[in-house]
């Protein structure tokens, strides 16, 4: 059944109308810094020139941190226009060195494939079993066959909701559970986030491999 909260078939609308009513400096998941994404994406060993996918990018800084870091190839994938256009404009001229695309992650079918799969807060809006189906079916067929997943979700001691939507929250079991038997879980590791407003929020990132690889 669906979630009534859930944007039904387009998230577009929601996530636009809230990128366009503050400034993503503002939101309760904004990071001055994303450690934990860098830290994991660094740790992969991934190639600088392989090409690396932040799935629900948003307004995020992780792009420009692995432009300075000298990584290549990088695609933002983000449902809402508004998103990457402050992404765009904060970046200058350095954006025109990143693929930006507009789609939902649920039917994103971009005929490439990428070495490393980055998410950060937005699988853990999934809350209906056909999304996560899709979600994992779009990773699937996007993922190089020895690619790597990193993932950042609310832990379970963190929030159930964010933005206005009810948002799941994991550990490494669910997590493995879940992305079983295609994926594997190689590391997690529990962080705590600070909101624009102080408030502490527990995510958990989780490093991953295909179970085969
Ligand atoms: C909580 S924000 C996180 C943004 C960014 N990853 C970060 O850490 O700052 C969730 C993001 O996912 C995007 N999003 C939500 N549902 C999506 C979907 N089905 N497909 C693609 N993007 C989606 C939203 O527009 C928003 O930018």
């Amino acid at each position: 059944m669906q979630n009534p909260e859930t944007p039904e078939s387009d998230p577009r609308s929601h996530w636009d109308a809230i990128y366009s009513a503050a400034e993503p400096s503002r939101l309760s998941w904004h990071q001055q810094f994303p450690l934990e994404s860098l830290e994991l994406i660094e740790a992969s060993c991934v190639d600088a020139e392989s090409p690396i996918i932040d799935v629900g990018g948003g307004a995020s800084s992780l792009a420009d941190c692995l432009l300075h870091r000298g990584y290549g190839r990088i695609t933002v994938l983000d449902c809402s226009a508004a998103a990457l256009d402050h992404a765009r404009r904060r970046l200058g001229p350095m954006a025109e060195e990143i693929r930006w695309r507009v789609g939902d992650v649920r039917s994103f079918r971009p005929g490439e494939k990428y070495m490393l799969w980055h998410d950060r807060a937005v699988f853990h809006f999934m809350v209906d079993a056909s999304d996560r189906r899709k979600y994992l079916d779009t990773l699937d067929d996007c993922l190089e066959a020895d690619g790597h997943v990193v993932l950042g979700t609310f832990a379970l001691c963190g929030p159930s909701r964010c933005s206005g939507l009810e948002a799941m929250r994991y550990d490494e079991p669910l997590i493995s559970e879940l992305f079983a038997p295609r994926f594997r879980v190689v590391s997690t590791m529990l962080s705590r986030h600070e909101t624009p407003s102080g408030q502490p929020q527990d995510f958990m990132f989780f490093y991953m491999k295909r179970a085969s690889g």
